[in-house]
């Protein structure tokens, strides 16, 4: 089965052409990083413009790339949120007109979905399995006993760890976006600025403003004393702490659950410090984290999650399709 995949959900165009559930044939990723650094993040209105713009220039790349033509494409996958409504309404659209000119079926797709099943491109998940979502706009803990099913263990009770480093990074004047400038910024770094200690009610939550004001607030007593400011040091700081209580969380789950598999997606999967962690601590499990093309937004992950969404529950979406700015995973 042939599957068109489409995210536009926040500042990446993307478009791929996958195969049965895990082999990538294009995934072609249109980035609008450099546009938005100059704001200091995403800025929704100009993302939705340049997703008019690129979407069909894209589409038009990933079909040759792959070599197909539209009567090959057996299925559409498409974002159906969460992410900007804006954003996801043109990779919607665009997704739908394919769909309806060619009279191909048409799935919505869960923006985390398709990150877990960034995954099933290198190797088969195994279950049960346990989750560490980790991007820009979620942190959560996720059991999955098969195929397309997710139980929600625990979440951020506030900010999500992306939007931490994103946030650690503007304050310290370092740009846009944080997680990979930190991550480069921390190897010269030595954690010697001491972080608090993150309690949260229930064990499988997460909370991550308490560290980000930890942060703010050390800067700002620092600058009123005339201290210099060891930059370096202060992201090794923040993201050792971080990274802990993403890998604290996780064994916890892991032990609990008897996961044949540790699965870690998103974003920040991209970190090398929790890449580094999760090796050292999950021996006894299989570990699969995505390779590093896969982890930021891309819509071959899309394409994979829309195959085995369209496994389990046939075709639930149609012409009626419509983004969900807040659409929960189920
Ligand atoms: O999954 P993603 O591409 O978009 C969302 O769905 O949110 O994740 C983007 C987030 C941003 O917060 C970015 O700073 C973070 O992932 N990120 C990283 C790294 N690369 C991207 N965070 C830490 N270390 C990285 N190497
Ligand atoms: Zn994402």
């Amino acid at each position: 089965m042939i599957v068109l995949g489409f995210e536009s959900s926040c500042d990446e165009t993307s478009v791929s052409v996958t195969k049965d559930g895990q082999c990538v044939l294009s995934n072609v990723v249109l980035s609008q990083i450099d546009i938005h650094k100059a704001f200091g993040g995403v800025v929704p209105e100009i993302a939705s413009r340049e997703h008019v713009k690129g979407i069909t220039v894209v589409l038009d790349q990933a079909m040759k790339e792959a070599g197909v033509r539209a009567n090959d494409i057996d299925l559409v996958a498409v974002t159906q949120g969460p992410g900007l409504i804006g954003s996801l309404l043109t990779g919607i659209n665009a997704a739908k007109a394919f769909a309806y000119a060619n009279d191909i079926p048409i799935v919505g797709v869960h923006h985390i979905a398709g990150h877990i099943y960034a995954n099933q491109i290198e190797q088969d998940l195994q279950f049960p399995l346990i989750c560490l979502v980790v991007s820009g706009g979620h942190t959560e803990l996720l059991y999955m006993k098969e195929h397309y099913h997710f139980e929600k263990l625990g979440e951020t009770q506030d900010d999500a760890v992306g939007e931490a480093y994103d946030k650690v990074a503007r304050v310290l004047g370092l740009g846009y976006p944080g997680g990979p400038i930190i991550d480069r910024l921390a190897v010269s770094g030595k954690a010697t600025y001491k972080m608090p200690k993150v309690e949260t009610k229930r064990a499988y939550d997460f909370s991550y403003s308490g560290l980000k004001s930890h942060v703010i607030n050390t800067l700002n007593t620092l600058k009123m004393k005339g201290e210099t400011i060891r930059k370096a040091d202060m992201v090794r700081s923040f993201q050792e702490a971080a990274i802990e209580q993403l890998i604290e969380k996780s064994i916890l789950a892991v032990d609990k659950h008897q996961a044949k598999m540790f699965v870690v997606a998103g974003g920040v999967a991209a970190n090398s410090h929790l890449r580094k962690r999760v090796y050292e601590e999950f021996k006894d499990v299989v570990v699969s984290m995505p390779a590093m093309q896969y982890c930021t937004d891309n819509a071959a992950m899309m394409g994979i999650a829309g195959f085995y969404q369209y496994q389990r529950f046939g075709l639930e979406s149609s012409m009626s399709l419509n983004g969900d700015s807040r659409l929960p995973l189920k």
